[in-house]
């Protein structure tokens, strides 16, 4: 293996130590220690069922862990449920991207959130708004008043994405989001990751793809039947180390 890269020495947005999360006799995590910094983009790789979703539902709210704690700036949170870690400044974008197809752009970005600021947002406002975080992903859509079921697939993840930035949450989760892509499509979702980098945002990304988030991710940590298995510098790992993590067969 490859040696594992050097932290940085600043305190980590998101932290877990220790945790644990089991589905009956399922262990989905098992003593989970995992950092995510200002600007940092961290790959979570792990084969179908390593526990990369049960731990996006972890830091999501959307799971409570058995054990362990959640820092959030160095600071023991209880992430009871989405609002409340939401309030905390991690918003997550799900596979199935929970959008409402029949709804349109500005509906679906603004359904069920609490205005950013100030009382009810008016639609022209929405409106705006809703191109203010199009643009800041660079993504390209027709019309803020289509309905979803209009937009591509690359769109909608976009508009996903861009309702995640609502209310700009520090740290970004996002839960096998080059799944489904083809090739050039993953290309441009990478450059969409770089672009919340760029702007300050911490970004956990899962894949079951060794390669898939190669080229953006800073570091890749792999989960093995819910446990850290490695943590390598994205620059610097080969193919057969994470192969080896990932599958935990000894080259
Ligand atoms: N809601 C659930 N009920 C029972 N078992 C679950 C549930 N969610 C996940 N698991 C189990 O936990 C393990 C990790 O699953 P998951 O986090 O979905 O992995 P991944 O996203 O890496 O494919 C698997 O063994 C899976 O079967
Ligand atoms: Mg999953």
């Amino acid at each position: 293996m490859s040696t594992p890269p050097s932290r940085p020495a600043r305190t980590p947005v998101l932290s877990l130590r220790g945790v644990s999360k089991s589905f009956g006799a399922a262990r989905a995590l098992v003593d989970v220690d995992l950092d995510v910094h200002r600007h940092e983009v961290v790959a979570v790789v792990g084969d179908t069922g390593a526990g990369k979703s049960t731990l996006v539902g972890v830091l999501s709210g959307a799971l409570a862990p058995e054990s362990g704690t959640v820092e959030v700036d160095g600071r023991p949170v209880t992430l009871s449920d989405p609002a409340t870690a939401r309030g905390l400044g991690i918003a997550a974008v799900f596979q199935d991207l929970a959008l409402c197809a029949n709804l349109d752009v500005v509906e679906n970005l603004f359904l069920g959130q609490e205005p950013v600021r100030g009382p009810l947002l008016d639609e022209v406002a929405m409106e705006r708004e809703s191109w203010r975080l199009l643009g800041q992903l660079a993504a390209r859509v027709p019309s803020v008043r289509v309905p979803v079921s209009a937009l591509s697939s690359g769109q909608r993840r976009s508009v996903a994405i861009a309702r995640a930035l609502l209310g700009e949450p520090r740290v970004i989760l996002l839960d096998e989001p080059t799944a489904s892509l083809g090739l050039t499509q993953v290309a441009e979702f990478l450059t969409l990751v770089e672009r919340l980098r760029e702007r300050g945002h911490a970004v956990l990304v899962t894949s079951h793809s060794l390669s898939d988030l190669q080229a953006v991710a800073d570091r890749i940590v792999v989960l093995r039947l819910g446990r850290t298995n490695g943590e390598f510098d994205a620059d610097r790992v080969t193919y057969e180390d994470l192969l080896a993590a990932v599958t935990g067969v000894a080259r």
